[in-house]
C-alpha cells in the first residue's frame, strides 16, 4: 500500500492543467464518486484491520486535501483570470486610488537628508535600543550624569545596561567605532525620555544627528553648516547660538530661532544642541584627536514642524488622526 501511496502522492504533485477540462478529469481521476482512486482507497480501508485503519485513513486524508487544494490552485491560477475577463465591461469607469500622504515628520526627514546629501553627508540609522557604552559612557556622560537618571531614561528588562536611546549621539560612537575618518554622516530616527506627555513634551520625539570629522574642522565649519541647514528650510529667518554644555562637545552651543507664530507672538525657539566633538569621545573610539577634529550636533525634528507647519502641540503628530494626516501632500 504504501509504493502505491507514494505513487499517486506524487502524480497529485507533478500535475499541471492546462485546460479546464484537464481539470476536471484529474478531479474525476482521484475523487469520483464511484472510480475515484481515493475514494476506492477508502473503501478498500475499511477491510484493513483497526491498527491500519488509522495509519492510513490519515494518509489518505491528507492526499484528498492535497488533490483538493492543488484543484484550487489550478482552478485560480489558470481559469478565474479569464471568467474575469468575461465579465468585464471594458467601458466602466476606474475605480480611482486614493493616493496617501507621508507623515509630517517624514517630510522633513526626507528634506534634511536631501539638504545634507548635497554637501556630502551619508545617511545611516542606528538602533533605538542601545546599550549603557553607547549612549552614556562613551560620549563621556558620567555615571552621576543627571540624563542617566531613571526617571529620564527608560530600562528595558530592569537590566541598567539595557535601555532606549535617549539621544542620536549614539549613532556617532557607532559609526565612528567602525569607519575612519574623514566623514560626514546624518542619521535621523526616534528617541526616547520618560517624561510626562504634554503640548510641548513627549517621551517619544525625532531627532537628526550630524558629525563631520576631518584634519581641521573648526567651530566656523558648524556655524556654517547650521546656517546652511536653516536657510535651507526656511530662507530668511534670523537664529543666534547660545553657549551651552554638553558632556560630549566642547565648545558647546545651543541654536535659537526666531519665529513668529499663527497669532502674532514672536520670541526665539530652541531647536538644537551643537559642539565640536570632545577629545576624549574621539579617543573612546579609537580616532586620533591630535590629527583629527569635528563636530557634531543635535536637531528636535517636533521643533522644526512647530515652525514649519505651525502646530504648536506635539501631541497630535501621534495621534493618527488621518483628518489631519491627510493635510500633507509632498513631492519627497
Ligand atoms: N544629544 C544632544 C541632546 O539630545 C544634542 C547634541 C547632539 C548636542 C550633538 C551636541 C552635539 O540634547
Amino acid at each position: 500500500m504504501d509504493k502505491k501511496m507514494d505513487k499517486i502522492k506524487e502524480e497529485i504533485k507533478f500535475f499541471q492543467a492546462q485546460t479546464s477540462e484537464d481539470l476536471e478529469r484529474f478531479r474525476i481521476k482521484f475523487l469520483g464518486k464511484k472510480k475515484g482512486i481515493l475514494t476506492m482507497l477508502f473503501k478498500e480501508l475499511k477491510k484493513e484491520p483497526i491498527h491500519k485503519r488509522k495509519i492510513f485513513g490519515k494518509i489518505i486524508n491528507d492526499l484528498k486535501k492535497k488533490v483538493q487544494e492543488k484543484i484550487q490552485r489550478n482552478h485560480s491560477r489558470y481559469f478565474m483570470k479569464n471568467e474575469n475577463i468575461l465579465n468585464f465591461d471594458p467601458t466602466m469607469p476606474g475605480i480611482s486610488i486614493e493616493i496617501g500622504s507621508l507623515h509630517p515628520i517624514s517630510i522633513i526627514k526626507n528634506r534634511i537628508i536631501e539638504i545634507f546629501r548635497k554637501i556630502g553627508f551619508s545617511y545611516v540609522e542606528g538602533p533605538e535600543i542601545e546599550d549603557d557604552w553607547h549612549n552614556f559612557t562613551a560620549l563621556n556622560i558620567p555615571i552621576d550624569h543627571p540624563s542617566r537618571d531613571m526617571q529620564d531614561t527608560f530600562f528595558l528588562y530592569k537590566n541598567p545596561d539595557i535601555l532606549l536611546r535617549t539621544h542620536t549621539s549614539s549613532v556617532q560612537i557607532r559609526y565612528m567605532k567602525e569607519n575612519s575618518p574623514p566623514f560626514r554622516v546624518l542619521s535621523i530616527g526616534k528617541v526616547y525620555r520618560n517624561e510626562t506627555i504634554s503640548s510641548r513634551s513627549h517621551f517619544m520625539f525625532h531627532q537628526a544627528e550630524g558629525f563631520s570629522i576631518d584634519k581641521k574642522v573648526s567651530f566656523s565649519d558648524l556655524k556654517q553648516t547650521i546656517q546652511y541647514l536653516i536657510k535651507s528650510l526656511f530662507g530668511k529667518i534670523k537664529i543666534r547660538f547660545r553657549p551651552s554644555y554638553f558632556p560630549f562637545t566642547e565648545p558647546s552651543a545651543e541654536v535659537d530661532v526666531y519665529y513668529c507664530d499663527h497669532n502674532n507672538n514672536t520670541g526665539w525657539l530652541e531647536i538644537m544642541g551643537c559642539g565640536m566633538i570632545d577629545p576624549k569621545v574621539l579617543n573612546n573610539v579609537n580616532i586620533d584627536s591630535e590629527t583629527y577634529s569635528g563636530f557634531a550636533f543635535g536637531i528636535g525634528i517636533e521643533r522644526l514642524a512647530i515652525l514649519i507647519y505651525k502646530i504648536h502641540d506635539i501631541r497630535i503628530y501621534f495621534d493618527n488622526d488621518i483628518r489631519f494626516l491627510r493635510q500633507f501632500k509632498s513631492d519627497f
